[in-house]
């Protein structure tokens, strides 16, 4: 069933769709549930043996290629709150190219789909000699770098089959966060939030279900959209992973510009594009940075920029009070699993673009599902 199209037109397509089933195979048999359905605990078989020496490492290191890197982004500002060790973000060719160090006290932590690719798996041998623990995160059983690594978690999310990465990139998010559950489980002072961060674990499937919903609303969209140059994306703090992904998503299949930026950067440079007939999303779901986001999109309004505002359900009128912009409303989960939500309109968006230009959706011209040469 997994390699069949079923009722639908593109693999991408039924990816997509399928992302609350994939979220449900992430989780089962991790996230445990106490009496009365409570949050209680979470359990990651693959790293039983390991979690004291992760715990006790000086710096997590997060390495990986396009979306699987985009998805350790998303997932580590709860890692940085829950384990309280310094996170630090590589893509796997730079690591490669700076020769960075990498030192004993390290925990390395390799993202990847297919667990093929060349850059990772090279950057995983290289950590691997410099003495640090490696742990993998895969979706693919027997893959080199679910071989190589000393320990890891599969995201049990099905095969992938389209080039472009979706049911794969919401699965690492959801087993990041919980590796981060995990790590900060033996904390009182974090308790309450772990068991809600848990709780919405729980219900994200449904959610994303509810989130789907907008499919008809993202192909009217993609139809305004598909004859623009180019894309901006707005995202900060756990959506700035946000925007880096829908901006890849929207180049990679449907080969229009794309851009996501760091919100907090604007003034630094992208400023300057803005101006009456570019369109910007700007990702301002309720979280710590709703008030700078709301200003960002002040700036971008007085700039005259053409604003396509997502938002939690419910703040369309104060993100929008002139009702000049046009609004993506989706339910608000914990700040750290906004970006599971926050990313399958823009998937719908990136796939509905791509059949209205009249690309291959899942075979864009000149990538590959999985590049194991460097
Ligand atoms: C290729 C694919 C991307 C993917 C990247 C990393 O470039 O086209 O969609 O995100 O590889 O792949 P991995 O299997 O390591 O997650």
């Amino acid at each position: 069933e997994q390699i069949r199209k079923g009722n639908f037109e593109h693999f991408m397509q039924k990816k997509i769709h399928e992302q609350p089933d994939s979220l449900t195979m992430t989780m089962r048999g991790r996230l445990i549930r106490g009496r009365e359905q409570k949050a209680k605990g979470i359990l990651l078989g693959g790293l039983k043996d390991h979690l004291k020496t992760i715990r006790r490492s000086r710096r997590i290191l997060f390495i990986g290629c396009g979306t699987s890197y985009n998805a350790a982004l998303a997932a580590r500002p709860v890692v940085e709150e829950l384990s309280g060790i310094p996170v630090t973000m590589e893509i796997a060719s730079d690591l490669l190219d700076r020769q960075g160090p990498i030192y004993r006290e390290d925990t390395a932590i390799f993202v990847s789909q297919s667990g093929e690719t060349a850059d990772t798996l090279q950057a995983l041998e290289y950590a691997k000699s410099n003495g640090a623990l490696c742990v993998g995160i895969t979706n693919t059983v027997g893959s080199a770098i679910a071989r190589g690594t000393h320990c890891g978690i599969h995201l049990n999310a099905g095969c992938e089959i389209g080039v472009a990465s979706t049911k794969a990139y919401t699965s690492q998010i959801a087993v990041i966060v919980m590796l981060a559950l995990a790590l900060g489980d033996d904390s009182l002072s974090t308790q309450q939030r772990r068991n809600a961060i848990m709780d919405d674990l729980y219900n994200l499937p449904s959610k994303v279900r509810d989130v789907l919903k907008l499919d008809k609303h993202m192909k009217e969209l993609a139809a305004l959209l598909m004859d623009e140059q180019s894309l901006l994306v707005f995202g900060r703090g756990y959506n700035y992973a946000t925007a880096l992904e829908c901006a890849l998503k929207v180049k990679q299949v449907s080969l229009m510009h794309a851009e996501g930026i760091v919100a907090g950067d604007m003034k630094h440079g992208p400023l300057a594009l803005v101006d009456e007939t570019i369109p910007i999303i700007v990702i301002a779901t309720r979280d710590a940075c709703l008030n700078k986001q709301q200003s960002v999109r002040q700036q971008l309004k007085a700039r005259k920029g053409r604003l396509i505002v997502m938002c939690t359900e419910g703040d369309a009128e104060f993100m929008c009070p002139d009702r000049r912009c046009r609004i993506i409303e989706v339910p608000k989960v914990q700040d750290c699993l906004q970006p599971i939500i926050n990313i399958v309109p823009l998937q719908l968006l990136a796939y509905h673009l791509t059949v209205f230009r009249g690309f291959n959706v899942d075979q864009p011209r000149n990538l590959a599902k999985s590049v194991t040469t460097q």
